[in-house]
């Protein structure tokens, strides 16, 4: 049997209208955040909506996606195509993997493990936060063959940090994602106003709470004293950044391919390829952590030109249509990481929501590529592109 194109998703939504039934949720991704502003309780919507300061970055990374045209061609002969790519020398089902977002519990109660079911299924990669609400553990049996990337929010402390690395290696974990950004939290005005950080009740804080190395300095079980669990957390997540130096520290506990994510500056993309760092995803965190810092998509094609022939270059920050994901290819993306439409998915349908919002994106993608006139994520060139 062959499978249905990825499009078919289109045909499923209008055959079933024929039953009178209409899709759960919007299918348009650019305003199922409006609609889930109406639905979702005021904290958790704007832990994932917010952004840094004024949310100028934000706007910004949404907006660049605007100045970048398609420049469709026809008679293309493409019916046959494939929307396809390979990352890290692993075939996926579309250049598109879920970034890592954290606490989805406060979303919905399977979090994380939704996400994985969902990702698996659909045959593209999840990318796992440090700050799960589930364990890496529980969301890998979730995941099953899917692929999956453990992302780290780099501890400040050694042997938990070489324990997170371990555990992940051994629950099937098979690229390694490295946050760099977010060292300490931005100022994020609307999560300010409802003086709402969920890791302080204990939420998000599963690999931690179930960790060797965490644990064994604590006197107490983290349920039986959360007090003194966060006290041990707070200055292990947040208030130190490391350099370039301690980046072997990684990589000596870590055997498989290494991404840095957060990289926006030409010499930071060149540092990494000079430290045989396999990849990296270009990103500004959503525009949560540096108001006023530039789109994401626009420091893509000099990131591009300067170390895309030396390393795995992935984008996010913006995404939320197949057309976007077309661009951020064209530019030299090797595939994109797709944050808050999911998110918003999983809180108002949990497994059926994410399930939703990927599917709307993944036939979306495939309609964008077919439409222009492309056969495949590979043949496409920043010409394809028109600048306004
Ligand atoms: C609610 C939320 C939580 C996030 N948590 C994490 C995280 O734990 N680790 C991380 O590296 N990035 C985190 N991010 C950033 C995403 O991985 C990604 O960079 C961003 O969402 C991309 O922008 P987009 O939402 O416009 O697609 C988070 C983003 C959101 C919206």
């Amino acid at each position: 049997m062959t499978t249905p194109p990825l499009s078919f998703y289109a045909s499923e939504i209008y055959l079933q209208g024929m039953s009178g039934n209409r899709p759960a949720l919007p299918t348009d991704l650019s305003v199922i955040e409006a609609y889930a502003k109406e639905r979702m309780e005021p904290e958790p919507f704007w832990y994932a909506a917010g952004a840094a300061g004024s949310g100028a970055t934000h706007r910004a990374n949404l907006e660049a996606f605007d100045r970048w045209r398609i420049v469709p061609r026809m008679l293309a002969g493409v019916s046959g195509r494939d929307p396809g790519a390979t990352v890290l020398g692993t075939t996926i089902a579309a250049p598109v993997l879920t970034a890592p977002v954290g606490v989805q519990g406060i979303m919905h109660p399977d979090g994380e493990r939704a996400v994985a079911r969902a990702t698996a299924e659909l045959g593209i990669p999840m990318v796992l936060s440090t700050v799960s609400s589930h364990t890496l553990e529980e969301v890998a049996e979730a995941n099953g063959d899917g692929v999956r990337w453990f992302q780290l929010y780099w501890p400040n402390d050694d042997d938990v940090c070489a324990s997170f690395l371990a555990r992940a290696k051994a629950a099937g974990y098979s690229a390694l994602v490295v946050t760099l950004d977010t060292w300490m939290l931005g100022w994020r005005p609307h999560d300010l106003d409802n003086a709402y950080l969920p890791f302080l009740t204990g939420k998000g804080l599963a690999n931690y709470f179930t960790d060797p190395a965490f644990c064994a300095a604590l006197e107490k079980a983290p349920e039986e004293d959360l007090q003194a669990a966060l006290g041990r957390w707070l200055p292990m997540f947040t208030g130190k950044d490391h350099t370039w130096e301690h980046l072997a520290f990684i990589r000596e506990h870590w055997d498989g391919p290494i991404l840095l994510k957060g990289i926006q500056h030409v010499e930071d993309a060149k540092q990494a390829a000079d430290a045989g760092i396999e990849g990296i995803v270009v990103s500004n965190h959503g525009g949560r952590q540096v108001d006023g810092a530039i789109a994401s998509l626009d420091a893509l094609p000099a990131i591009v030109e300067a170390v895309g022939d030396r390393m795995e270059v992935l984008f996010d920050s913006g995404i939320r249509t197949g057309s976007d994901v077309v661009k951020a290819v064209a530019l030299g993306a090797k595939a994109v990481l797709v944050g808050r439409p999911w998110v918003y998915g999983l809180a108002l349908g949990g497994y059926d929501g994410v399930r939703h919002v990927l599917r709307s994106l993944l036939a979306d993608v495939d309609l964008a590529l077919a439409l222009s006139g492309h056969a495949g994520f590979g043949d496409l060139r920043p010409d394809i592109l028109q600048h306004r």
